[in-house]
């Protein structure tokens, strides 16, 4: 029997960085998700195959063997190894080995959260083999562990995006909040394909932040009002009011130093090509942008990202959290 799981991808909306500060931050779920089939194996081993990184390998008594890929095949694998491992620890019958096999549209190492997608999504997956009934709490808790594996100590907005879906609002010293959002929010998703490390631009932020405490303090104060202001215009559905707060987010972000001349030229190109915002979307560096737009501009916007040289799709608010497929 096959099992087939998926989970969302996220976009952080506004307040990337200035969320390490303490302001709040605002992600969404969008409908670009991550596919997990499972099934059971005839020996112990926890196989697992990634179609769209081309990588895979297998987990036997703790240890690993990489099969197709290179030096990165473990590390990329780990996490999804160990959710499944986490899951196997909880099933109480004779050891099983299982057959993971991911295939995901989202890009990957690009701040859309491809890595706790899978995680989540193997986690119900095999869950869900094994006849086992694991609480949303338990699959975010699982998927959030593993996922501190590789990012160290993560906020947690991913696996919450992952396993929950919606849109959530995250701050440092409240935590994670779900907000009502009854509004379409269309976006289009621009992809710089340009790779880079969450941790290094965290890194150069705080070395401008430090040098330049009293110029720097008060933008990431302004970040923080720019959340809290597009909170209220997201529950309210006022997208012009959404787009003009994404382009003063994008001046902030720009100011300390974490968009590039890939990123500000894809949201130039958005804003001409009828977007009612734009902004870099995660750590910045590279990675995404993401563009605001009405419903009947969605396609001229995305065009005119990939006349920039970016690769765009158009990417929707999505309720659903980790699902069962079949
Ligand atoms: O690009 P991502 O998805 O790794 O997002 C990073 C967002 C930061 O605010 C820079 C860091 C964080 O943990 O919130």
């Amino acid at each position: 029997m096959a099992i087939t799981a998926s989970a969302p991808a996220k976009t952080i909306l506004f307040g990337e960085h200035f969320v390490v500060y303490g302001e709040p931050a605002i992600a969404m779920a969008i409908d670009k998700r991550a596919y997990v089939q499972v099934t059971l194996r005839n020996d112990k081993r926890v196989y697992v195959l990634s179609k769209d990184l081309g990588l895979s390998g297998y987990f036997e008594n703790g240890l690993f063997f990489a099969e197709k890929g290179n030096r990165s095949t473990h590390v990329k694998l780990k996490p999804i190894m160990v959710a499944a491992e986490k899951v196997l620890d909880q099933y109480h019958e004779e050891p099983v080995g299982i057959d993971i096999e991911i295939d995901s549209s989202i890009p990957v190492a690009a701040g859309l959260g491809s890595s706790a997608a899978t995680v989540a999504a193997t986690t119900l997956a095999v869950s869900k083999l094994l006849n086992m009934e694991l609480s949303r709490e338990n699959i975010f808790r699982i998927a959030y562990d593993a996922e501190k594996l590789i990012h160290g100590t993560p906020s947690g907005i991913d696996p919450t995006i992952a396993t929950y879906g919606g849109v959530v609002l995250y701050q440092k010293t409240k935590g994670l909040s779900p907000l009502k959002v009854e509004a379409d929010i269309p976006l289009i998703v621009g992809n710089t394909r340009i790779e880079r490390s969450t941790g290094s631009l965290i890194t150069e932020v705080r070395r401008v932040h430090d040098s330049y405490s009293s110029v720097v303090g008060p933008i990431i104060k302004s970040g923080g009002e720019i959340a809290r202001t597009a909170t209220k215009a997201l529950q309210s559905g006022d997208l012009t009011t959404l787009g003009e707060l994404m382009n003063i987010n994008q001046a902030l972000l720009y100011a300390i130093g974490v968009s590039n001349e890939a990123l500000e030229s894809l949201v130039f190109a958005a804003r001409k090509g009828g977007a009612l915002g734009a902004k870099l979307t995660g750590a910045g560096g590279g990675g995404c942008m993401i563009a605001l737009a009405e419903p009947e501009n969605l396609n001229s916007v995305e065009k005119a990202i990939e006349r920039a040289g970016g690769r765009a799709f158009v990417a929707r608010r999505t309720m659903d959290g980790a699902r069962i497929e079949r």
